[in-house]
């Protein structure tokens, strides 16, 4: 049989920020190799992604999800030392892993990951783990990938991290600290994760069920979408070995990449092959400072990037939802969503930024208590198909910036106290 091949260096490149050649010999060698060897073809969407939590955060968690994205509550998946809660939109649109470790004191690699960053220390078992890709063929695919050095967890090393069974898990990036899971299922069955003993907990349910009432009580629960983006914060020195680690592992493609002069980084996103449609298989973004921190007091320029990778380690900084374009009572949908969600107690870093003439609208939630993520919210107005402006994008960073000072103010005075 005739197999399409999907071509993954057909797309046109937006941005302004300049590659090296390094970047761009292997962006072309490393896509064409992937096309070639069936790699991109049989490597579909974000089936899901995943997140652990510190003892006793989980619920509240949910409860926080269910609020502000259109993630309903659906199952929990009980084993020994884990509660892996699932959360959903739809079949359209990744899952929601949530874990919760149920003994503090239990040690493993994501917290180990956590452990030598004096932010992300303070919550050893919080951090985004990773995304799993939907694949036709999980041996094919992992096979091809350990031809290309890649490494995976073990079959018996999955069962002791109590990681669903059913997934083949690399090793987490060296540039982004990020696991990529891979699993097997034709696009007519339904998502399911091999792991312990499945009950809907009562518990969770009043907690979800409060929040789905508040949010329709609140007239926005038609107005939140689906997953828009996922934004990785890195070293300033990794930024393009990151994008290529995760388009050699992915389907993606590169999109391009704006310098964001003001606060002296960039950010650069990749996108699916196969789904234009964010909603169903987020775009992946990166974030990195411009220059390493140890010449900030040569050039004096502002880090904020670099100052979080520094304080958290690299990992997901943000997950961005997409806002419904339209009005409600007289607002655009955005700032009406956003005033609701405030009025909950919610903070958020900064105003709504950006017009409807710029074709978006942007805000930063402060970072979850639970999970350390920043809910972005983004609206795009009319036949708007950009990905940001750079002026909203310098705020943005600058707002997060000025949180994290706080924090990080914070830890300090722990430390010395
Ligand atoms: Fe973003």
């Amino acid at each position: 049989m005739h197999r399409k091949m999907t071509e993954s260096l057909i797309f046109p490149r937006q941005g302004d920020k300049q590659n090296s050649d390094f970047f761009e010999e292997y962006l072309v060698r490393l896509l064409e190799e992937r096309d070639h060897s069936g790699l991109t073809d049989i490597i579909h969407e974000i089936e899901a992604i995943m997140i652990t939590v510190d003892p006793g955060h989980s619920i509240r968690y949910i409860g926080e999800l269910s609020l502000m994205t259109p993630y309903h509550y659906l199952v929990t998946l009980e084993s020994e030392d884990h509660w892996t809660h699932i959360l959903r939109v739809d079949m359209n649109s990744p899952d929601f892993l949530v874990r919760e470790v149920k003994d503090p004191s239990i040690q493993g690699v994501f917290r180990s990951l956590n452990e030598i960053y004096p932010i992300g220390m303070r919550k050893p078992n919080s951090r985004y783990m990773g995304e799993i890709l939907r694949v036709d063929n999980l041996h094919e695919v992992v096979e091809k990938q350990k031809e290309r050095e890649f490494r995976f967890f073990s079959q018996d090393q999955i069962r002791r991290m109590q990681l669903p069974g059913n997934l083949a898990i690399s090793k987490p990036s060296p540039y982004t600290h990020n696991i990529v899971s891979y699993m097997e299922r034709p696009l007519d069955q339904i998502r399911t994760y091999a792991l312990g003993v499945s009950a809907i907990r009562d518990d969770v349910q009043e907690v979800y069920l409060a929040a789905k009432s508040m949010q329709k009580e609140l007239g926005i629960n038609d107005l939140i979408m689906p997953i828009d983006h996922l934004a990785t914060r890195i070293y300033s020195q990794n930024r393009e070995v990151a994008i290529l680690e995760w388009l050699s592992l992915s389907s993606y493609y590169y999109w391009g990449s704006y310098d964001i002069t003001d606060q002296n980084s960039s950010t650069n996103v990749t996108k699916s092959v196969h789904c234009p449609n964010e909603m169903q298989s987020p775009a992946k973004v990166f974030t990195a400072n411009n220059t390493p921190y140890f010449v900030n007091h040569l050039e004096k320029l502002p880090s904020p990037t670099e100052t979080f990778v520094r304080n958290y380690g690299p990992r997901l900084h943000h997950i961005a939802l997409a806002v419904a374009d339209g009005e409600r009572n007289g607002m655009e949908n955005i700032d009406y969503v956003v005033k609701q969600i405030a009025s909950q107690g919610r903070d958020f870093l900064l105003d709504v930024i950006g017009s409807k003439d710029d074709g978006l609208k942007q805000i930063f939630s402060s970072a979850s208590e639970h999970s350390s993520l920043i809910i972005e919210y983004v609206q795009r107005f009319g036949d708007f198909n950009g990905f940001f402006t750079k002026h909203n994008v310098a705020e943005l960073t600058h707002a997060a910036g000025v949180e994290e000072e706080l924090l990080e103010m914070q830890a300090e005075s722990e430390i010395t106290h």
